[in-house]
């Protein structure tokens, strides 16, 4: 569903909603993430803007789409910073609310510059304040869309109103279940796309998801819960599809130069709803996806860090997926 005309190209673009966080990312990188009791010294610091949910409206809205975000900022310096940066990446601000009562929120980040992974603590604030009318009457007045996308890094009554709203204006609902929690069983059969990574996958499914049989099974187990396609990341091994007509599809990662993991998941997120809302079968967005992942990977920060349309485009002529 193509609903807005896109002035740079004449043409339309899909509309997609985002539901979810936004938090300031405290980030700092060293040469390893401190083990309990340890202080190491770092090498670089910075403060952006983050929270899986506005990452992955900004990822959406770089790969080409018409994107509204639906979140709660505190009246302070950091919600200011959202703000900005919603208005500067064309994001739709019109159901970003502002609490008087609670601080936007923070995620303090560290990065490994061995590995490029991370570990975090996120402290939602606003944006886990965010109340169910609020959701409801935003997904009503945001519609026409094509996809409505959430995480579970906001409060669960948001969420859950959220999945209904969705459902009942007819959205796809894509769900990546980050940071991982279970969602309770009633909620599965609303979800058509659900996108855990390994960690995420094994919290939902019961099943330690390392491998790729070991996602086949935790796969089996979220579609007997009853949700339609299950698309699990698995980093370096790629992603394993279990799809609506009972299909394992397993899509192979790219290779990279790998600086920071932060937010990588988001960046997929982000460009496979959007993929999705051009009307990509479900491996040709898990590629897309992937590539928008991969690039992401090769820069620092989570939301300055996502990729642009052409950037993908330009990387899928140029890279095959790893086999
Ligand atoms: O997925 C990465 C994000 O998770 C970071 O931007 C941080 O804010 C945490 O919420």
């Amino acid at each position: 569903m193509r609903v807005k005309n896109d002035p740079e190209t004449g043409g339309t673009k899909p509309r997609i909603i985002v539901m979810g966080s936004f938090v300031a990312d405290l980030m700092g990188r060293a040469a390893h993430i401190p083990v309990s009791g340890e202080t190491v010294k770092g090498n670089f610091f910075k403060v952006g803007p983050g929270g899986k949910g506005a990452n992955q409206a900004v990822a959406a809205a770089r790969a080409g789409g018409d994107v509204a975000m639906i979140t709660k900022l505190g009246e302070d310096s950091f919600g200011d910073m959202a703000f900005d940066n919603f208005v500067n990446e064309g994001i739709n601000t019109d159901y970003v609310f502002r609490s008087k009562e609670f601080s936007t929120g923070a995620a303090l980040i560290m990065v490994s510059e061995e590995t490029g992974q991370n570990s975090i603590i996120v402290i939602p604030g606003a944006c886990g304040q965010i109340r169910e009318e609020e959701v409801v009457s935003a997904i009503d007045g945001l519609v026409p869309a094509h996809v409505l996308v959430l995480q579970l890094e906001t409060n669960f009554e948001a969420i859950a109103e959220s999945l209904k709203a969705g459902v009942a204006k007819g959205l796809k609902i894509l769900m990546n279940p980050a940071p991982a929690h279970e969602i309770p069983e009633e909620y599965y059969s609303m979800i058509d796309y659900l996108t855990p990574n390994e960690t995420e996958a094994s919290t939902l499914s019961g099943v330690k998801v390392v491998t790729v049989d070991d996602a086949k099974r935790a796969a089996r187990i979220l579609q007997s819960k009853g949700a339609k396609n299950i698309l699990i990341t698995l980093g370096e091994k790629g992603a394993l599809i279990l799809d609506h007509e009972d299909n394992f599809l397993h899509v192979p990662s790219f290779k990279v130069n790998t600086v920071d993991t932060t937010g990588a998941g988001d960046a997929f997120n982000g460009a496979f709803a959007l993929a999705l809302a051009e009307g990509k079968d479900i491996v040709s967005a898990t590629v897309f996806a992937s590539a928008a992942a991969a690039i992401s990977v090769t820069r620092i920060g989570t939301a300055p860090a996502m990729a642009y349309r052409k950037e993908i485009d330009d990387f899928l002529s140029n890279n095959r997926p790893n086999r």
